[in-house]
């Protein structure tokens, strides 16, 4: 196999992707608002090769302030602007929502990111969905069919906005004194049933053009937002089946707008803590998860459908407690579950193990996730990988210094950037303004 897979890293509040990381001793508690480190782990990542970061965005709620911190960076696109300034070859990807920004502010800020960085702006274009965001705009959600409707118009309204300054429009020629040609940057007066803008944008374009579109979402509604618009989609998935059949939806919606499916990059989500041993990596879990585990003991019996105690956390599972688990059918994550109960880890264990995260889980040597991602990519259940790791403070280091390596030598990663701009990393193909082919699909 020649193709190479890709891979992104999640980015951040500064800590990393488990609550207690900001406790750890060798974590600075203020990372949170520390853009040096931020810049430092940026610049880790982009040592081991990795395609981007990617930055989400806007959840609306403080969960547990008193003893997690926030859960995004301060803000996007200024955490994108000070690692710009400090990296070269890295994309840099940031959530915006389309309901709760107007796309004219969208476009200038993802444009001039994309023109800031030589070409690696991406931007994750989602609508929001929960009231907790809603109410910091003073509104409660709307309807799916009115965010996704707004959906479809700002991001055609937005590339229409990225395309109205010609692309060779900007002479900047000092001897004859004109500075751009004005036939070549044109209003683009559009107006749709939620969203408008005259134009054009006062902004060139960048190495790449312009930035390219993500999304990230799993609904039928976003198998149609990213078929139509996407070149990156940042998937959820916990079997190899799943992936297979949320990257094939999305390849099937880009293929009903016309387009090549394999236009469309499908990222599964992996999380990893990565230390030379199994024993090593789930003390540093259990070190890293230790307020959560009563609860996570609860959540467990409803996923194995046996009772559990907290009494009983050091000791594996009893041959009757086995025989009687059942994985519960309303979570995918149940049958991950019992089998790492039936190889006989202590419960505390199997919880550490990440049997409950929001994603599949390394939590052992390089190998194991590498072995993870090389059968998940020869499946085709994913063109890449989006990594959250357990504290960004070492564990970047320990994807890119032990798995990475890996990953190359078998002849599954690149081992240098193909090029300067993020199209060229990801095999993007060209595009400016809007997609010629995707315009006559006018579903919404
Ligand atoms: C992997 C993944 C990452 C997501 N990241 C964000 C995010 O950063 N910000 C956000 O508001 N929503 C995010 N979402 C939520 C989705 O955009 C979407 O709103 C959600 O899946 C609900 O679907 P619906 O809006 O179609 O009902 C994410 C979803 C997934 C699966």
């Amino acid at each position: 196999m020649n193709k190479k897979m890709l891979i992104g890293l999640s980015f951040g509040a500064g800590y990393g992707s488990q609550p207690g990381a900001w406790r750890m001793p060798w974590v600075n508690p203020t990372s949170f608002a520390d853009f040096d480190i931020m810049v430092k782990q940026a610049q880790t990542a982009e040592r081991g090769k990795l395609h981007f970061l990617f930055l989400p965005d806007g959840f609306g709620t403080l969960v547990d302030i008193e003893s997690v911190p926030p859960m995004t960076s301060l803000d996007v696109m200024m955490t994108l602007a000070a690692v710009a300034r400090e990296t070269k070859h890295i994309g840099l990807l940031a959530t915006g929502s389309t309901t709760f920004n107007e796309p004219y502010n969208l476009a200038r800020q993802f444009k001039a990111l994309d023109v800031m960085s030589h070409g690696r702006a991406g931007w994750n274009a989602i609508t929001s969905s929960t009231n907790d965001a809603a109410a910091n705009y003073g509104v409660t959600i709307p309807s799916s069919e009115e965010r996704y409707g707004r959906a479809h118009e700002a991001i055609l309204l937005i590339q229409a906005l990225w395309g109205s300054w010609g692309r060779n429009a900007w002479i900047h020629d000092q001897a004859s004194g004109k500075f751009a040609n004005k036939d070549q940057i044109l209003p683009i007066n559009l107006q749709g049933k939620f969203v408008g803008a005259r134009g054009p944008l006062y902004i060139p374009p960048s190495e790449q053009g312009q930035p390219i579109i993500v999304h990230a979402g799993g609904s039928p509604n976003a198998h149609q937002l990213g078929g139509r618009f996407a070149d990156v989609v940042i998937g959820s998935a916990f079997t190899i089946e799943d992936a297979r059949s949320q990257r094939q939806a999305f390849r099937d919606a880009a293929e009903g707008y016309g387009r090549n499916p394999d236009d469309i990059k499908f990222f599964a989500g992996l999380m990893t803590t990565i230390t030379k041993d199994r024993r090593t990596a789930l003390d540093r879990r259990i070190l890293l998860t230790e307020k959560e585990i009563p609860q996570r003991v609860a959540y467990l019996q409803s996923m194995l459908r046996i009772p559990l105690s907290i009494e009983e956390l050091g000791r594996p599972l009893s041959e009757l407690q086995l025989s009687n688990a059942r994985p519960s059918p309303y979570d995918p994550r149940s049958a991950h579950a019992l089998k790492i109960a039936k190889e006989g880890w202590s419960l505390r264990d199997i919880i550490a193990h990440g049997v409950i995260d929001y994603h599949p889980v390394i939590v052992g040597s390089g190998i194991e996730a590498a072995d993870h991602m090389q059968a998940w990519f020869e499946a085709e259940a994913a063109d890449g990988f989006w990594i959250s790791t357990d504290v960004y403070a070492d564990g970047i280091d320990a994807f890119v210094d032990e798995v990475v390596p890996i990953l190359q030598e078998r002849g599954l990663f690149h081992k240098e950037y193909e090029g300067r701009t993020l199209r060229e990393n990801l095999g993007i193909q060209d595009q400016y303004g809007i997609d010629p082919r995707i315009v006559s699909t006018q579903k919404y």
